[in-house]
């Protein structure tokens, strides 16, 4: 099965939010991105608000013509807003106000109590609920238990890993986390730190069905463009 690639345009933002100036916009961005071939667009509504803000995701929603994937964190008032927009799915992650990005999978043990209230609040909306969790089978029983549809499994240590040891051993933690979720009901994406180098492998894995990708592409479109960094990932994906 083709593996698909949800662009995340955060980092688009994140220029422009350098400035406060207008520009560049998200909105356009998706636009490139669809256009190269994007499968849908993900964004991350952050509590402070740091790259996208409300605004491109209300426009989002009107001019997107994949699909929405919305992150957010375990937050009444952003949850007020998902139910708002409905974007077509939802991917709950972990928030930290100090960190430069998401650091980890969130912890669904812990976060139980507010996971059993939030995935039915969206679900009851149509939106599809993925959580957002290391490759950790403790944490991948909770997600069933929450009533999450998908899982999207952090590839941040796979990519971070130094030396080919370190980097076998964390491709398998996702290899085997993938094929563990599958065996339990769950629908499996991945994502965070993948790049132009590192993502093979992963689209060796059968029972992943997206990536998540926006570091590399937006830092390759800055020289290459955004239509030509998206098309790049699909080739690199192949
Ligand atoms: N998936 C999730 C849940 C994320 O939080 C992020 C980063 O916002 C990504 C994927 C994309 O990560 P990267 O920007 O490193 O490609």
């Amino acid at each position: 099965m083709r593996k698909k690639l949800g662009v995340n345009i955060d980092h688009i933002a994140t220029l422009r939010e350098a400035r406060k100036a207008g520009f560049p916009d998200p909105v356009e961005a998706a636009v490139f991105a669809e256009l190269a071939g994007a499968d849908g667009i993900t964004v991350h509504l952050r509590e402070d608000r740091r790259h996208i803000q409300d605004r491109d995701v209300y426009l989002l929603r009107s001019t997107v013509k994949t699909l929405i994937n919305l992150e957010m964190a375990l937050n009444p008032s952003i949850l007020e807003i998902a139910l708002k927009v409905l974007p077509d799915e939802v991917c709950i992650v972990p928030e930290n106000r100090e960190e430069v990005t998401t650091e980890g999978g969130l912890d669904v043990i812990a976060s139980r109590e507010k996971l059993r209230e939030f995935v039915p609040a969206l679900q009851a909306k149509n939106i599809i609920v993925s959580i957002f969790i290391d490759p950790d089978p403790r944490q991948i029983e909770a997600a069933v238990d929450c009533g999450a549809e998908f899982i999207e499994i952090h590839t941040g240590s796979y990519a971070d890993a130094k030396g080919e040891t370190a980097m076998h051993a964390e491709f398998e933690k996702v290899r085997n986390a993938a094929g563990f979720a599958q065996s339990i009901g769950l629908r499996v994406n991945a994502g965070h730190g993948l790049n132009y180098r590192n993502v093979a492998p992963v689209c060796g894995i059968p029972q992943i069905e997206t990536l998540n990708i926006g570091h590399s592409i937006v830092s390759r479109a800055v020289y290459t463009g955004l239509e030509r960094a998206v098309r790049d990932m699909i080739e690199a994906m192949r």
